[in-house]
């Protein structure tokens, strides 16, 4: 995956930059046509964070859907990454300054999201991680149990592990609510 350096003042524009650049969408339309499935991904990310407090998020890469999740304003996000040295040097500062003035208790890991110490309690997980059965496995034994509402796993289709991981894990306390097969695909589950 590419990452693209961007030079804004503002996290709104960072994140309609990135999509942009990234050629989500054409330069015609406006941010809000949802129409490619991470489009599509990322509405679904919005509905879910718009009725909940708390975000923790696995796999922050730049931080793409991180903007997403502290654009909506959430009382407190956690995040995750193995490596965090690309995020650190150019988009923490950004991410960091939305935070403070919109009063977001917000905090990044630069760990293994598979033996890192447990999560705080949260209402949603987003595991966007290292797309394997086993670490998916790992990372659900080790923090699934502190997900108070929503896990939201990024690439089920395309990473057919993901979905077994979750499938096995599910059993008996969560639903799928929504399998989308469009594209890499995601899945959602939720608390019973
Ligand atoms: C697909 S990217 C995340 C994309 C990101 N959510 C976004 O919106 O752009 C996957 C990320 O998982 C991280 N990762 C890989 N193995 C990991 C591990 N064992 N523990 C935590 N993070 C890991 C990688 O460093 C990478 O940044």
């Amino acid at each position: 995956m590419r990452r693209i350096n961007i030079k804004v003042d503002t996290l709104e524009e960072w994140y309609n930059t990135l999509i942009r650049e990234k050629k989500l969408i054409k330069s015609t339309q406006s941010p809000e046509d949802w129409r490619s499935p991470l489009q599509n991904y990322h509405q679904q990310l919005q509905n879910i964070i718009k009725e909940s407090d708390s975000y923790t998020e696995f796999g922050v890469f730049q931080g793409h859907t991180l903007a997403i999740a502290l654009l909506m304003n959430p009382k407190r996000i956690r995040a995750y990454d193995i490596d965090l040295s690309w995020y650190y040097e150019h988009s923490a500062p950004l991410f960091n300054s939305y935070a403070e003035e919109n009063k977001i208790d917000f905090i990044t890991y630069e760990v293994d999201t598979s033996t890192c110490p447990i999560i705080d309690e949260t209402d949603i997980l987003h595991i966007d991680s290292l797309h394997t059965y086993e670490h998916c496995k790992k990372e659900l034994a080790r923090h699934g149990h502190r997900v108070k509402k929503y896990i939201i796993f990024h690439d089920t289709t395309a990473r057919r592990g993901l979905f077994k991981a979750l499938s096995e894990f599910i059993v008996p306390d969560w639903e799928i609510v929504v399998q989308n097969t469009k594209g890499v695909g995601y899945t959602l589950i939720k608390r019973k």
